[in-house]
């Protein structure tokens, strides 16, 4: 029978799996609080890459030969970890690709391009990074297609008000963010599915902040397409994931061409593969996925709900801790709302990128600026924010060596 604290994370093992947090910065332990922007990568996973490129390495799908053989078991067992890590019922509904904001691109390029045109809606929240934003105003600017914008209620959640209006319209895809890059606010998203829905509109959500926070099943959620990115995932960098309906992705046409993605290549033209070959154009980021594989089952083997706990449990400290510093303003939902994650504010006299360098001294990594959200600035009426985010290995004691910094920050500034 378990008890209350097997169920507990490891912390100083979890820590250990980490290379990089072993790292001194002017002299002092790093204190990593930048998840949001790229996760630091997990042992489990250097090795998967490790190995892989060492022993393994050859074209995938294209050999007789042995090494090509078991470059294509990997590479397409990643794809199997990826849909059991996010409880999608079949492996070919994951497209490989570059990132999240790739993903996107597909979408809006591949689905978009064949289902929208001139004076078709589609849906955006506010809390949008620009990934989910830019390749709909380029699908608008070509298509004619127009946007409308959904705002936020009170306490930085998405205004379902709002949403409900913008069905009225006749939307006809909502483009979503499961987890604000910024203000950490968890979207409902199996709500937002199911009035989209029966509105007869579409879902593509990012899961890029989300999937390393949150258990996931697409499946539960019902969305129709979610993109996600390795590096947030503790893996490597250059791979992302498109998840999409197969009745979708059966639909659509592929969106880069070249090698692999064909049936036939004729000099008359060309028929192209199923899914999801035909979206995997040239040679893919093989030991990029492998290495994003290894990230997932790591993950997994610690349990997705006990992650989640300990990432509440740390956002809740830093949130009460943030409160002691004067002169501060945090955005997004109080600690009893459902928010995990990223924690942007100011603080009254000195910029966000002056506390983000200030905090650099203390060897405290944070972002400050846009965050890639600028519409969100705008609607937030600031310029710019510090962002302090976290990740499965983020202990208090760097939450209390962040308050010391911010601190620091108003006695340089003479507040
Ligand atoms: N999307 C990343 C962030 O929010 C880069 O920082």
């Amino acid at each position: 029978m378990s008890t209350a604290v097997e169920t507990q994370l490891d912390l100083e093992k979890i820590r250990a799996s980490f290379p990089a947090l072993s790292r001194e910065i002017h002299g002092k332990p790093v204190a990593y609080l930048d998840s949001a922007a790229s996760s630091q990568r997990v042992e489990a996973s250097l090795q998967a890459v490790d190995r892989y490129e060492r022993r393994h390495h050859s074209n995938v799908h294209r050999g007789a030969h042995t090494l090509s053989a078991e470059a294509t078991a990997a590479y397409e067992g990643a794809r199997a970890t990826v849909a059991d890590f996010i409880g999608a019922s079949d492996r070919n509904e994951v497209v490989f690709c570059r990132n999240a904001t790739e993903a996107i691109n597909i979408v809006a390029r591949s689905w978009g391009e064949t289902n929208l045109g001139e004076g078709d809606r589609v849906a955006l929240t506010v809390m949008e990074h620009h990934s989910n934003i830019v390749p709909w105003q380029q699908l608008a600017e070509r298509k004619g297609v127009e946007i409308e914008w959904i705002g936020l209620s009170e306490n930085s959640q998405l205004d379902l008000d709002a949403l409900d209006a913008a069905l009225d319209k006749g939307v006809k895809l909502v483009g979503v963010t499961h987890l604000s890059n910024v203000l950490g606010t968890v979207d409902p998203l199996a709500e937002i599915s199911r009035r989209a829905h029966a509105a007869g509109a579409l879902v593509m959500a990012d899961g890029a902040q989300a999937a390393p926070k949150l258990p996931l099943s697409v499946t539960d959620l019902d969305v129709d397409f979610y993109a996600m990115s390795g590096h947030k995932l503790y893996g490597p960098t250059g791979i992302g994931v498109l998840w999409a309906r197969k009745d979708l992705l059966a639909e659509m046409p592929p969106f880069i061409g070249g090698g692999s993605m064909i049936k036939k290549v004729t000099q008359e033209g060309t028929t192209f593969a199923d899914p999801p070959a035909r979206f995997e154009a040239g040679t893919p980021p093989i030991s990029q996925a492998i290495g994003l594989a290894a990230a997932l089952r790591w993950l997994q083997g610690l349990g997705m709900d006990l992650v989640n706990a300990h990432e509440r449990e740390i956002t809740d400290y830093a949130l009460k801790r943030l409160a002691e510093v004067p002169g501060l303003q945090v955005f997004g939902p109080a600690p009893s709302v459902d928010r995990v994650g990223p924690v942007s504010f100011v603080i009254e006299g000195i910029h966000p990128h002056d506390v983000a360098e200030i905090l650099d001294r203390h060897a405290v990594a944070v972002r400050s600026g846009h965050h890639c959200a600028q519409p969100l600035m705008d609607y937030l009426g600031v310029p710019a924010t510090t962002r302090a985010s976290f990740a499965v290995h983020t202990d208090r004691s760097e939450i209390d060596r962040l308050i010391e910094g911010l601190l620091d920050a108003r006695r340089v500034f003479k507040l």
